[in-house]
């Protein structure tokens, strides 16, 4: 038996106790933040078209009822985005990436999502709210019945208090139906529940949702040995009576120790909310950048009666941040040029639905390249984006969807600022992005300033600006913003503008533009790629930096965009299918002109050539050869020969012309005192022979935790012989995966790739039961009988009256009065195929009052109330060609019928789901997901002729995020 000491004893002692000490401390605190991303149940398809009934509270029927049975749904785990699932289309949208979604696809438009979720009976008594970080878009969301909001935004956050509808000490349900036919923007926007879902549980005097605001104010905006900080805590108290608050803060350092400790007492009468305001001053303060990303952690508990009611962390960080109409942007009283790119969210695999760790993949991807600012182009953010620029070091701005100072648009920019103003990554608020209807009108300024106003009341900290993208215009919005954001016009426009009005301060809200493609030297107008050579005009990433580089008021820029997104094709249209503005491509994997900006903007020392050197069967051929690097001269050489050595201009670039011969193309970098600082090389590659896998751990830990949610990222490859990566090969690599992990995204950044990027097994079918007449009869069987016309084919229904479809959501045609009888009949035409399926279900949503169901002649089923919505497997009773669903109804009520919104649900047969993707110039990427169990993950990539690569990645056990059972 192992001996511990009498010290180490104690110790443990300690550790228990000051365990049990926290642990008793969070029970008696009702505050719960709840995860309920996992198991929702997912249908695609606008079935219940009349679901909603806006008639009677609690009237809705189909999934938007408690009783609906949704087994037969596939399971997904958020975030989760359909439109990624959908094949594209050439008649489809093509900013929105040809995706078969929005107008024109109406099948693919609405998407049903429903769960449970678990409230204990001693819950009863505390406040239960429901937050969507983002759904696109239009949601419904009902709970336990409830219709509890409507909400339209496909970027800001939805939250409902749902106290009053939920059940305590039993199950509960949310059901969401998300309608994505409407656009917001002109990108690709996913659809579906693409950000994460809460629960979160308080007492009944608890800090406000995003009730927290903290903030540290320097004398004169100069950082210096001392800050105040500042909390304004939003208490709300929802009991009847006055409460007596008692706000306690205390503040951690980044290094865990506790700084200060203040507090205030404040009453806040009953069914109201106050805000309390509190103060403090720390000393030493470690402030917050990019290359020091330091957080502060503030602890503020409420109290009542001096019983603890609430408690709640808040990471922060101390900086000062302006904008100088000489110096540029100031971070800590600095100059700091901002090396910004904007961009959207989404991701190869993924699409919007971009889990927490691949935030921090691609921002880590971003800081590599030197980049230090990043703009949220053109919405709100996901939160969990905003925490790893927190935790990384980017710097960013925060924008807006639209302008507009109407009540609605501007409490949307309210939620959006409330929620992201603690971030010390965030450092400059956009109100909108290209208003080009209004911008220039005096009631697009007004809108702007009204904005801006507004922003300044709730958020006295940050500078604001608008995406701008005219030249040297004063009118409008840019005559009354704060900051005078540009987007383009590097040039005269910006000079001239700017000697005539000194006194505003300027960024570069959106800079280049420039294409290219991944791994391709070569323009091809027919397959969509554009060649990535830094040579297109005025449109290179030189001459945007060259520019702003030159001139520190300009503040510096983001460059559109770090990633390449879906949509946006430019400047081809199908078979493309994303953009090709990105630095990286949709996967991350860098184009060339990432070393453009790595070598301008890091301090490390950059020597990138391209392009590749496998040019068979150009042999003799010239071809251009640039350098990006900073290091003052290179030489390069073709075969050890040298051809010649060049000076490098300040944030330039090199270029040679070269006859190709196959081999090694290689440099040399020199600094100012001729030493030899970097080499490179390229060679000339034989065909592949195997695959390769390899872990890209940018951003992301080694060890991957079994969470359910932690990833790991593979970069696929094909080496040859010689084990060097064939930069041309384009092989179809076949995935397969087994053990503690799921594969939940492929993709190669090829902007006309068509191939799947998530594999689904098959879902099942639902089909509409259409047709539906009905006849008022004296008398009906009530029993199986194989040869009652009334029951089976045969029978001549053209004098019966037509049931409309969809006619009512409650009970479709009500003809029955007291003491009426009707039969209501459809045929269905079914083929082999259909009935080989693994199960046939017949799902009906009501009958009034009591309903007999037959199918060709067999009774299947009876229900007795109005509000059943029963579900048969009728399978064993249907055969190949015609049958006949029939339903016999006799009313009990003031009138009758049969509601005639019926589905047929098809079971799909179970199959195996395979995985692939082609290579696209030599690479793609494979996404893992942890699953909750630790074990080994084992992916094999596999293609025709060359030889297999395994991979494998042990998860370890790690806490999980606490969620709703
Ligand atoms: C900008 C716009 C971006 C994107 C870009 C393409 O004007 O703000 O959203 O469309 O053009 O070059």
């Amino acid at each position: 038996m192992n001996s511990i000491s009498r010290m180490q004893q104690l110790f443990l002692c300690g550790c228990a106790a000051i365990v049990m000490a926290l642990s008793l401390r969070a029970a008696e605190i009702p505050r719960e933040h709840l995860s309920l991303d996992a198991n929702w149940k997912f249908h695609l398809g606008d079935d219940w078209p009349r679901a909603q009934d806006l008639s009677k509270a609690g009237a809705s029927s189909g999934p938007a009822a408690e009783k609906f049975t949704d087994d037969t749904w596939r399971t997904v785990n958020l975030p989760h985005d359909w439109a990624v699932e959908l094949p594209f289309e050439k008649s489809a949208d093509r900013n929105h990436g040809f995706k078969a979604l929005g107008p024109g696809f109406a099948a693919n438009n609405t998407g049903w999502y429903r769960r449970t979720f678990e409230l204990a009976k001693e819950d009863e008594g505390k406040r239960i709210w429901l937050t969507f970080d983002g759904v696109f878009r239009d949601a419904t969301v009902w709970v336990n019945g409830w219709l509890v909001s409507r909400h339209e935004s496909g970027y800001c956050p939805l939250r409902r208090d749902i106290t009053d509808a939920v059940r305590f000490g039993g199950k509960n349900l949310v059901t969401v139906r998300a309608n994505a036919t409407e656009f917001e923007g002109w990108f690709y926007e996913g659809a579906g529940i693409y950000r994460h879902v809460w629960l979160d549980k308080t007492g009944p005097v608890a800090i406000a949702p995003d009730g927290v605001f903290v903030y540290s104010k320097f004398k004169n905006n100069a950082p210096s040995d001392q800050t105040e900080i500042n909390v304004e805590a939003n208490v709300l108290n929802t009991l009847t009576n006055t409460a007596t608050s008692t706000v306690k803060c205390e503040i951690l350092s980044p290094d865990g120790r506790s700084v200060a400790n203040f507090k205030q007492s404040e009453k806040v009468k009953g069914e109201s909310q106050q805000t309390v305001k509190l103060a403090s001053k720390i000393s030493a303060p470690v402030l917050w950048s990019p290359e020091n990303p330091k957080l502060y952690k503030l602890i503020t508990t409420v109290s009542v009666g001096g019983k603890v009611v609430d408690e709640k962390e808040t990471a922060f960080g101390i900086r000062t941040v302006a904008f100088d109409k000489d110096k540029g942007f100031l971070l800590n009283g600095q100059p700091y040029v901002l090396k910004g790119t904007c961009n959207h969210q989404d991701h190869a695999g993924v699409g919007a639905a971009i889990p927490d760790a691949l935030q921090s993949f691609r921002i880590a991807k971003l800081k590599e390249m030197g980049c230090n600012a990043y703009r949220t182009s053109h919405n709100p953010p996901t939160p969990e984006l905003l925490d790893a620029c927190d935790r990384l070091g980017m710097i960013v701005m925060d924008e807006n969807r639209l302008l507009g100072s109407d009540p609605e648009n501007l409490d949307k920019f309210g939620d959006q600022i409330l929620r992201d103003r603690n971030h010390p990554s965030v450092c400059i608020w956009s109100v909108a992005n290209e208003e080009f209807s209004v911008q220039s009108t005096p009631q697009g300024g007004n809108a702007a300033r009204t904005m801006q106003n507004y922003v300044k009341r709730l958020d006295p900290t940050r500078p604001v600006t608008y995406a701008a993208p005219q030249g040297d215009t004063f009118d409008g919005v840019n005559g009354v913003i704060e900051v005078r954001g540009w987007n383009y016009h590097v040039g005269k426009d910006m000079d001239s503008y700017h000697a005539k009005h000194p006194d505003q301060p300027n960024v570069g809200t959106e800079q280049a533009s420039v294409v290219g493609t991944r791994g391709i030297y070569e323009d091809d107008a027919k397959r969509g790629y554009v060649r990535a050579y830094d040579n297109r005009g005025r449109d290179t990433a030189e001459a945007w930096w060259s520019y702003f580089a030159a001139r520190p008021w300009l503040s510096g820029a983001f460059v559109w965009t770090g990633f390449d997104y879906r949509g946006e094709p430019t400047p081809y249209g199908w078979p493309c299918i994303s953009s090709h503005f990105g630095i990286l491509d949709t996967c991350g994997f860098p184009k060339d002109s990432f070393y453009y900006y790595q070598s301008w903007w890091t301090t490390n020392i950059v020597l990138h050539l391209l392009p590749h050197w496998n040019w068979p069967g150009k042999e003799g051929e010239e071809i251009r050869v640039d350098a990006f690097s900073n290091c003052k001269e290179v030489e390069l050489f073709l075969n050890s020969e040298s051809l010649g050595k060049q000076a490098m201009k300040l944030n330039s670039k090199l270029t040679w012309k070269v006859k190709y011969a196959p081999g090694t193309l290689s440099a040399k970098g020199f600094d100012s005192a001729g030493k030899v600082i970097a080499e490179t090389k390229i060679e000339t590659t034989g065909e592949p022979v195997s695959v390769m896998l390899t872990r890209d751990l940018t951003g992301l830990s080694k060890a991957v935790k079994a969470d359910g949610e932690d990833l790991a990222v593979f970069t696929v490859s094909a080496v040859d012989a010689q084990g060097r990566e064939v930069p041309t090969a384009q092989n179809k690599i076949a995935f397969a995966l087994e053990g503690a992990g799921k594969l939940i995204g492929v993709g190669n950044g090829d902007p006309s790739c068509h191939e799947p990027d998530v594999f689904l097994a098959s879902d099942t079918r639902t089909v509409p039961v259409n047709g539906w007449r009905y006849k008022v009869v004296d008398s009906f069987p009530t029993k199986s009988d194989a040869s009652s016309p009334l029951l089976n084919a045969g029978l001549d229904e053209s004098d019966w009256n037509v049931v409309k479809p969809g006619t009512c959501a409650n009970l479709g045609e009500m003809p029955l009065y007291e003491g009426r009888m009707a039969v209501y009949r459809v045929h269905l035409q079914l083929s082999e195929e259909d009935l080989s399926a693994p199960g046939v279900r017949i799902q009906f949503y009501g009958c009034n009052n009591h309903g007999w169901y037959f199918v060709n002649g067999q009774l299947v089923g009876e229900s007795r109330k109005w509000e059943d919505q029963p579900l048969f497997d009728i399978k064993q009773h249907l055969h190949p060609g015609d049958n006949v669903i029939a339903v016999g109804v006799q009313h009990g009520g003031r009138w009758g019928g049969l509601n005639p919104n019926v589905l047929l649900e098809i079971q799909p047969k179970a199959s195996a789901v395979n995985w692939s993707r082609s290579l696209f110039n030599g690479l793609a990427q494979v996404i893992v997901q942890s699953t909750k169990a630790p074990g080994e993950i084992k992916l094999t990539a596999t293609a025709d002729g060359l030889k297999p690569a395994t991979a494998t990645v042990e998860t370890h056990s790690a806490p999980l995020r606490p969620f709703a059972p």
